[in-house]
């Protein structure tokens, strides 16, 4: 389907399940940004979540958001069950506005929900020239090393910078092996999952994604993995005030409540310590990598976010296909209110 057109029905669905007109502009947005990068995970395919929750009001679809003044570098925000993308897109933006003031910006979210795709926040620091970090947790899906029971989310680690050329660094991975929308949409169109992603509830391999949502996701190397996980829940959840320790609750089966997800974003200068020797030692930084010899499997080495950057000028001169069961998904939800 035509993109425009795609933008404006989501947009429609957003409205008639309550959100404002600028808050259902920004989560379409993101939705269409998240086909478009080839991440289809986190697109069309969530949409019936977002409305599910907004219906029963876990999102709030009419939220107050507060934004608590820690100083001129620092911020809290009361996302007060906003739907996650518009209350990490005001967070980016306060930390941004901070770390161009005072060369740093740092911002906790509280009471938010699930934000889509970290890199969505990322590349807006990066296109105003900064550096940036960005952390949110998630429902329980990754078994803490040494335990059987899912506690930790997927919780993904986000890290841009400017590079000094069109297409920026950004590193946004999962601390599983694969997300965990990935699952969920191999559930929805009955694909398998790749093997060494995730165990059943048994504890045995597995590549069936029913089996694998009923079981545990595997970190990336191991212990490590699973510290990092750790990391993210604590300077998310802990460190914000919002929920962790295995509390966000599931956006897709958990309606006992919001989720009060947390999120961390933190933006720098990338001045501060070299001045404007940055860009060009960046630059040399990734011609040192890109000039390796290559493995023989690889024909170009790729820095984080290159390969996500090609699909979105690749599938931005075309229409966005949609799976049939999705396709149904979207035009009840279009038919609904
Ligand atoms: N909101 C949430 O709760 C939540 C939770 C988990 C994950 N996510 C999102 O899911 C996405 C991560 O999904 P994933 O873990 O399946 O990883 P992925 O496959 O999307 O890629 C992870 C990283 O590896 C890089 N990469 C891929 N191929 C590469 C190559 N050939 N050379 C160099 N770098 C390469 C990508 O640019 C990306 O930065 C992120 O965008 C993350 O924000 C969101």
């Amino acid at each position: 389907m035509n993109k425009n057109k795609l933008k404006k029905i989501v947009k429609k669905i957003f409205l008639n399940f309550g959100l404002n007109n600028q808050h259902a502009e920004i989560s379409s947005n993101y939705i269409l940004r998240a086909e478009l990068f080839g991440a289809s995970s986190h697109g069309l395919t969530r949409l019936k979540m977002y409305c599910n929750r907004l219906k029963r009001k876990l999102i709030n679809p009419k939220p107050k958001i507060k934004i608590k003044r820690i100083s001129q570098s620092i911020s809290h925000i009361d996302a007060n069950n906003a739907i996650g993308f518009v209350a990490a897109d005001i967070g980016i933006k306060k930390a941004i506005s901070s770390a161009k003031k005072t060369g740093f910006g740092l911002v906790g979210i509280k009471n938010s929900g699930h934000y889509g795709l970290s890199s969505f926040y990322a590349e807006q620091a990066v296109k105003k020239k900064l550096m940036v970090w960005c952390f949110t947790n998630a429902p329980p899906a990754i078994a803490p090393f040494g335990s059987k029971k899912a506690l930790f989310g997927t919780n993904p680690l986000c890290f841009g910078t400017p590079t000094g050329n069109k297409t920026p660094f950004i590193l946004d991975t999962s601390a599983s092996i694969i997300n965990r929308g990935k699952i969920r949409r191999a559930k929805k169109l009955g694909l398998s999952i790749p093997s060494g992603s995730a165990l059943d509830k048994y504890g045995n391999p597995t590549t069936n994604a029913k089996k694998a949502l009923e079981g545990v996701q595997l970190p990336i190397a191991g212990f490590k993995g699973s510290g990092l996980a750790w990391m993210v829940d604590i300077i998310s959840g802990v460190l914000t005030g919002a929920n962790h320790g295995g509390k966000v609750k599931d956006p897709f089966d958990d309606f006992t409540g919001p989720q009060n997800v947390g999120h961390l974003f933190i933006v720098i200068k990338p001045s501060i310590f070299v001045g404007k020797s940055y860009l060009p030692q960046i630059r040399k930084n990734i011609k040192a990598v890109k000039r390796l010899p290559k493995s023989s499997r690889i024909k170009q080495i790729l820095y984080p976010g290159e390969k996500k950057y090609a699909n979105y000028k690749k599938n931005f001169k075309k229409s966005i296909e949609i799976p049939k069961n999705i396709l149904k998904e979207i035009n009840k939800l279009n038919v609904i209110k």
